[in-house]
């Protein structure tokens, strides 16, 4: 049953443009907050031009962790709105809806035939549940369902479905990509090089955004400042953030105070540098820091936090722009999934059953040989 394998294909790039494709994607599980946008989306949507770029709502992995399906909806919805508000064209860029690419699926079925299951016991986010478990004096898999596990391989077919080379996301992420890498590799020793290997990437600068109370801003940590807030909520949250007890004549820490810590992500670069140095020097009192950094935010995101609104007010527009969105999506993903199908031997081939004289009736489509193991 050994085949040799056809030369490796050039990255599939998009055709008219010859741009690398990008992709990444958001669960939908709560409203986006501040770490989202500048951990992720802002360095995302600076990709789009150099880059096809393909961003999408994961409800499918949400699913992982939700059971209200009209939750799921609206939270799709939501997030639809904030990646549009947030600056995304649907004329040049593509925004879609994870489970209307029902190629994801199958490739995530065919990937977890070619992964260890060992891979799949190292992911961080398992290993935390079970260990969690451990702790607790419970069986190591309790409470823990089968998609949490294969997380990561449908994290894999999202980006190896549409031959991305760039993944854009924030640092905790980064193992996710390492493991579709590893996935493809796997693959691709077998039934020679389809699958292009993504390379991750990561802000430096926003890799870790502080929440309120100075661990890493999430969800799971209650520390959030959503992006589309109203500024009465905003000025509340931002009155919780801690400080220590200075008066403001006294000089200031820039380095530790969480306060400056978020400022530093929002103002100018020109805003930066004066406020650090009025912190060194003394004279700025942490009050006057929350009120510029709630104006900050005001400025940033109050015109966007409007086209959100507008936006959610017409969930049928939203269902459109998705179902535009995973045209183009399924467009790219579906002749690489029907190399797969052919390479693997699902479905009756290329050539059909007429095909089958080659390699035990695998057609004989170019880049379909077994590298052999
Ligand atoms: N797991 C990612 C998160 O929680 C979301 C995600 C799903 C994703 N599939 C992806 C990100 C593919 C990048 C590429 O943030």
């Amino acid at each position: 049953m050994q085949a040799s394998s056809a030369p490796a294909p050039a990255p599939a790039r998009t055709p008219e443009t010859q741009r690398p494709v990008a992709v990444t994607g958001i669960q939908s599980s709560g409203r986006p907050h501040l770490g989202n946008h500048l951990g992720m989306i802002r360095p995302a949507l600076a990709l789009a031009g150099r880059h096809e770029v393909f961003y999408f709502i994961a409800d499918a992995h949400a699913l992982t962790t939700q059971r209200d399906g009209e939750a799921m909806r609206r939270h799709t919805h939501e997030l639809a709105a904030t990646w549009l508000a947030l600056g995304v064209d649907p004329r040049r860029m593509t925004l879609y809806r994870q489970s209307d690419v029902p190629e994801v699926f199958e490739l995530t079925w065919v990937l977890a035939c070619h992964t260890g299951k060992g891979l799949l016991n190292r992911a961080h986010a398992y290993k935390a549940a079970s260990s969690a478990n451990h702790a607790a004096g419970r069986p190591a898999d309790h409470g823990i369902n089968a998609g949490a596990f294969a997380y990561p391989l449908l994290m894999a077919a999202d980006i190896l479905a549409l031959g991305a080379e760039v993944v854009p996301v924030g640092r905790d992420q980064k193992q996710h990509v390492e493991i579709a890498r590893e996935v493809a590799a796997a693959f691709n020793a077998v039934h020679g090089p389809l699958l292009v290997s993504p390379k991750v990437l990561i802000d430096q600068r926003v890799a870790i955004i502080p929440g309120l109370d100075g661990r890493k801003m999430s969800k799971s940590h209650g520390n959030t400042l959503p992006v589309f807030a109203e500024v009465d909520e905003l000025r509340t949250l931002v009155a919780r953030i801690v400080t220590d007890s200075r008066p403001p004549e006294a000089p200031k820490d820039p380095d530790t105070c969480r306060l400056f810590a978020l400022y530093r992500h929002l103002a100018q670069p020109a805003a930066v540098s004066a406020m650090r140095a009025r912190y060194l020097e003394g004279g700025v009192s942490y009050r006057e820091v929350k009120e510029e950094l709630v104006g900050l935010l005001e400025a940033g995101f109050g015109p966007a936090r409007i086209a959100y609104r507008a936006l959610l007010a017409d969930p049928a527009e939203l269902d459109r722009v998705l179902a535009a969105g995973a045209e183009r999506a399924r467009g790219r993903a579906a002749p690489l999934i029907e190399r797969i199908r052919d390479a693997v031997g699902l479905g009756a081939g290329k050539t059909g059953a007429a095909g089958g004289l080659h390699g035990g009736g695998r057609g004989a489509h170019p880049g379909m040989g077994t590298a052999g193991t």
